[in-house]
């Protein structure tokens, strides 16, 4: 399964940024056997296709999206939006708008059905909190979050999900959840995800993310089950985000 790292601008960068970013990041040699794509704020993502021009790496992606197709939904997005602007990703339930946004699950549930409809890869984001942990829930509150998520979903065709195991107390912390406890995890969350597809389970891809940098990436993207990464601050800098893909894989 190839692997994938993804980079989460959070709410940094517009469109003057974006466009610099992406093209410090066009200069960085990247390993051809990684699929990398960014995840841009909503208004950066023409600015950010412009100066792709015809490349395809970075793939782009948006950091969210609304369920419907269009209509009366002042301040939204729909998948087709995106899809106009070439996105072929889109962040789903990232925790911070779930803590911040009010995110439910149905609302997460609703958001990677709509993508997966308009062919764009929805990367579903799950992951436990402190108090959840340590109360030994953390399992528990993944399962739920992921039968949630997947409940209408498919596993196959052009836009099959991926999944991002971030654990909240790992985000923006400096402080990783292991790649032994993120490997328990991701078992979990493979298990659930065979009971519902079988076989076509495998072919799902798992990211860890959470305190990710350029010298923890090797150490999940060589642990068995973790099938990339999704690295927030690590990813400000475009030539740091170069150096981190570079270090992701052996050489
Ligand atoms: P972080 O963020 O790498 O800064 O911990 C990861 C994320 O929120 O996706």
């Amino acid at each position: 399964m190839k692997k994938i790292i993804i980079a989460n601008w959070k709410m940094y960068y517009g469109p003057i940024k974006a466009g610099a970013w992406i093209r410090a990041f066009r200069r960085e040699r990247l390993p051809k056997d990684l699929d990398i794509a960014v995840a841009v704020p909503f208004v950066s993502l023409a600015a950010a296709r412009a100066s792709l021009g015809r490349a395809s790496i970075p793939m782009l992606s948006a950091q969210d999206v609304f369920w419907a197709e269009e209509g009366a939904f002042t301040g939204e997005i729909s998948p087709s939006m995106l899809s106009e602007l070439g996105t072929q990703l889109s962040l789903v339930g990232h925790s911070e708008r779930r803590q911040y946004l009010g995110e439910t699950d149905e609302m997460v549930a609703k958001k990677a059905l709509a993508l997966q409809k308009a062919g764009i890869v929805p990367v579903i984001c799950i992951g436990e909190t402190a108090i959840q942990r340590k109360r030994g829930e953390a399992a528990k509150v993944i399962r739920a979050q992921i039968q949630a998520a997947i409940a209408d979903l498919k596993a196959d065709g052009k836009a099959p999900p991926i999944f991002a195991y971030e654990p909240v107390w790992a985000i923006g912390s400096g402080k990783p959840c292991s790649p032994q406890d993120a490997k328990e995890m991701h078992e979990t969350i493979r298990a659930v995800l065979t009971k519902k597809y079988g076989k076509d389970a495998e072919r799902l891809r798992i990211l860890y993310g959470g305190s990710v940098d350029q010298r923890n990436v090797n150490d999940y993207l060589t642990t068995t089950g973790i099938d990339g990464a999704l690295v927030g601050g690590a990813a400000l800098d475009p030539r740091g985000f170069g150096l981190l893909c570079r270090a992701a894989l052996p050489a």
